[in-house]
């Protein structure tokens, strides 16, 4: 998604916004551009592609300039060329722009009818030609820009220059996410906070309908009612650094790696003394007696975090779990319990997800209980939540998510163990047996990435397939749709993830030798039949690659290859172990081929738009 940064203060601030600019690069974007107001004079470079091929055009901009917004563009409305690319110019002024404005057409063509020349395809344009026409008849310009936001329909956060007003940008956050960051005599914004977080830990997180005049030495507010107020400052934790690479070749690795330390920090975070901390699981902030169904909303991988969820969260809290794509969920007007009598939970790594975040505003006016896993503090769908759990995942940058399922899935179960303990569902000898387990998540983990060297090996024979299935039953279904999504999310490759017991169904007509199948086969309640599975296929000349016990004989002979995976009695612990197999060979396969693998082509990291 698109990413927006800007900055004054009394610095030059052509390399704060280009730095800004690439730390928003994991948001997934096609062009940038940065424009620099200095001495009534705006200056503009912007490219289509990398942020890097910016370099040469702003090396022409004035070094000297301290007022300056950068923009990231993920293209919705036009190619992703130069002309469309942000900050977009109107009469003296240049803007940028993050959503998507629904009535653009309408106004666009107003604004021919009245003469004006558009030079891009964008929605983006519209706003910064009605801002300029404003500023004419309305001096102010938060007048002028209250005035145009009234006409605008959609999601949008913008941020504008004025040629003639040197000590100021404007900003206005309606639907996208915009953050403030105030330092010493110079105020930075962006998208998220990793934009400004290395100068400065004190934020303001806009609200929808805020709107900001930014001077060096600080902000003024207005609300959506047009009302000025003094805005709440967050100190935002954040370890400077904690969201580089540390010396592997992409975000992705390192974040597989980072899953046994994921975990660790989740489990302190959680269990005080052996015992699940009710308060830090959020479960104060639930009245959990009332609940008489839940729905799981999600999109993607985060979706899949849902669906293993339904598996445990059915029979430890003895309620119906609806599980749902969040884009479904919010259109098909669904059935709630009145009073709070349904949890919505919603599951999301950056808590932008426009769709999962529409379903928790619906849900929520709706008399729902609202409570959300999310991993960005302070995001929308955990400033909206009732009560939230933060996924001590620490930053995801890698488009394709890895660690930030694994704590997902951990923070979900974790959860409901918690809530059946306080609903008295959960024997007490299960939930030791369960903490106990947890301690040597970490451990199993550890070797499940040892993996690696023999699924690198096993991705050079497998990368040029054009075609895979994966295969699984039980939760291991789940983590057969999440190997599919990563595989075609960072390779390429079409692949599709099937509940095993589907094969005969249909899918068993694909079964050749040009489709390689990874079975997820654990020692676990399904093995039996999932070995079926694997038989029925090698029959019909298939090639099975098993991820399961590499003691495991049985699986050993009918595979062509196991990609070993250490076995536990958890089911839950078990799924989260199976997935490193999957993560590692859908990298392994993306690298083989040469793909973007950190920021995979038309992917963003948090879809904020519909
Ligand atoms: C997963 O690898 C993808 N990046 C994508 O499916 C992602 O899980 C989905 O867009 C949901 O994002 P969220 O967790 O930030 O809401």
């Amino acid at each position: 998604m698109c990413g927006i940064v800007g900055y004054i203060g009394h610095r030059p601030c052509i390399q704060i916004v280009f730095d800004g600019l690439k730390k928003m690069e994991y948001r997934g974007y096609d062009s940038a551009g940065i424009a620099v107001l200095d001495n009534g004079q705006i200056a503009l470079s912007k490219e289509s592609g990398k942020i890097d091929n910016l370099k040469p055009s702003i090396a022409k901009l004035p070094q000297g300039a301290t007022v300056g917004i950068g923009h990231t563009r993920w293209a919705t409305h036009g190619l992703p060329t130069r002309e469309n690319a942000h900050p977009h110019e109107a009469e003296h002024l240049a803007l940028i722009h993050n959503g998507i404005i629904e009535n653009y057409k309408e106004l666009k063509l107003e604004l021919i009818n009245q003469g004006i020349h558009f030079r891009s395809e964008t929605d983006t344009e519209v706003i910064a030609h009605l801002v300029s026409l404003e500023l004419k008849r309305t001096p102010k310009p938060i007048e002028a820009l209250q005035k145009v936001i009234k006409r605008l329909e959609g999601a949008f956060s913008v941020a504008f220059i004025v040629d003639s007003i040197p000590d100021q940008i404007f900003v206005a956050k309606q639907g996208s996410p915009l953050v403030i960051g105030l330092g010493d005599k110079e105020v930075f914004f962006g998208s998220d906070i990793t934009a400004f977080v290395n100068y400065t830990q004190k934020a303001i997180f806009l609200q929808d309908g805020d709107i900001a005049m930014v001077k060096a030495d600080g902000i003024t507010l207005w609300d959506k009612t047009g009302k000025e107020f003094t805005p709440k400052i967050t100190h935002v934790q954040w370890s400077p650094g904690s969201a580089d690479k540390q010396g592997f070749r992409h975000y992705m690795l390192k974040e597989i790696h980072e899953q046994p330390r994921v975990v660790s920090a989740t489990t302190q975070a959680l269990v005080k003394d052996n015992k699940l901390d009710p308060t830090a699981l959020g479960l104060d902030k639930i009245d959990l007696k009332k609940i008489k169904s839940v729905h799981i909303v999600a999109c993607g991988t985060a979706y899949y975090a849902g669906m293993l969820a339904k598996y445990f969260m059915e029979p430890l809290l003895g309620l119906s779990v609806n599980v749902e794509l969040a884009s479904e969920f919010r259109y098909r007007d669904p059935f709630f319990f009145p009073n709070g009598e349904t949890l919505l939970m919603a599951i999301s790594q950056s808590g932008e997800t426009a769709d999962t975040l529409a379903c928790v505003k619906h849900a929520k006016d709706k008399g729902c209980q609202i409570f959300s896993i999310c991993n960005v503090a302070y995001s929308s769908i955990h400033r909206e939540s009732h009560g939230s759990l933060l996924m001590f995942a620490g930053p995801e940058i890698g488009v394709a998510s890895t660690k930030a399922f694994t704590s997902q899935v951990l923070c979900a179960y974790l959860w409901t163990l918690g809530a059946a303990q306080q609903l008295g569902r959960v024997p007490t000898v299960e939930l030791d047996a369960a903490l106990q387990d947890l301690k040597t998540l970490p451990l199993y983990l550890d070797q499940a990435l040892n993996a690696e060297e023999s699924i690198i090996e096993l991705a050079s024979k497998l990368y040029q397939y054009p075609n895979f299935l994966f295969i699984g039953r039980g939760m291991s279904s789940v983590i057969a749709l999440e190997g599919a999504l990563k595989l075609k999310e960072i390779s390429y490759i079409h692949a599709e993830g099937y509940a095993a017991g589907e094969l005969k169904h249909g899918p068993i007509a694909l079964v050749d030798k040009q489709i390689p199948i990874v079975a997820i086969a654990p020692h676990d309640r399904y093995y039996e039949k999932t070995l079926s599975n694997v038989e029925e296929i090698c029959a019909r000349e298939g090639q099975v690659y098993g991820i399961g016990d590499d003691k495991d004989q049985r699986l050993k002979e009918i595979c062509v290859q196991v990609i070993p995976c250490p076995s536990v009695k958890n089911p839950v612990f078990q799924a989260i172990l199976s997935t490193v197999g999957v993560q590692f060979l859908a990298y392994h396969i993306a690298v083989k081929r040469g793909t973007d693998v950190d920021q995979p082509r038309n992917l963003a990291k948090s879809v904020t738009v519909e």
